[in-house]
């Protein structure tokens, strides 16, 4: 998928407050920073129209970006960050769930979850919640440039053993790099084929 546009739409504090559920939606999810407005921004080429942090927990509204005049492609507030306090943490995780369960025009949700560290129990109980609410997601691999091959595929092969603890199935995967731009194309084109069953 070519991006011809990508405009920032609105940031969202309450669901109450989020656009008209017009087209289809793709939310990107995972801890705090994990990469998620890194990756955004690489996969819409905009430089910084997500904003990025070197200190965590930036991202604490509900952001909507249309794209192509056709989708919205939403970033979400992460979870897990120690140093917000834990009645804000509570506040995100309630909100997160609820907009997850109840959204009706989103599509799919990509947990970013980063490939350097074992898999974490607040991705796995995310997961574990989309998979008793019957909702898909793509597990997106992150900051894989910092990493060696061998070090990625013995990262990769701790996950998908943990997941099979769990899971029957394996969710589809994808490897990116925000700096790299590596996995942008097959994150598009997920997306794309995914938008084309609606
Ligand atoms: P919150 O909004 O706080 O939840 O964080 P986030 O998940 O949006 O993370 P963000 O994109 O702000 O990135 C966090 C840090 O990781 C920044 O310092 C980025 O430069 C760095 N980073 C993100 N993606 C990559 C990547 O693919 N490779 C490398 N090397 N660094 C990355
Ligand atoms: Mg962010």
């Amino acid at each position: 998928m070519k991006i011809s546009s990508a405009t920032f739409i609105k940031s969202s504090t309450q669901l109450d407050q989020l656009p008209e559920p017009r087209y289809p939606e793709h939310a990107f999810i995972g801890r705090s920073n994990v990469g998620k407005s890194s990756l955004i921004n690489t996969l819409l080429q905009r430089k910084n129209l997500a904003h990025t942090s070197a200190t965590p927990g930036k991202t604490q509204v509900i952001n909507h970006y249309l794209i192509n005049e056709s989708w919205y492609l939403v970033d979400l507030p992460g979870y897990g960050y120690a140093r917000t306090s834990k009645k804000q943490r509570d506040k995100f995780s309630v909100m997160i769930n609820e907009y997850l369960k109840g959204r009706d025009s989103l599509m799919n949700t990509y947990i970013l979850v980063d490939s350097r560290i074992p898999p974490q129990d607040s991705d796995l109980e995310v997961m574990e919640s989309m998979g008793l609410n019957g909702l898909p997601f793509t597990i997106v691999y992150t900051k894989t440039d910092k990493l060696n091959k061998y070090q990625l595929d013995t990262n990769l092969q701790v996950y998908r053993d943990v997941l099979l603890e769990t899971w029957e199935n394996m969710p589809p995967m994808l490897l990116t790099s925000a700096t790299k731009g590596r996995g942008r194309e097959e994150l598009l084109d997920h997306i794309e084929e995914i938008n084309g069953m609606f």
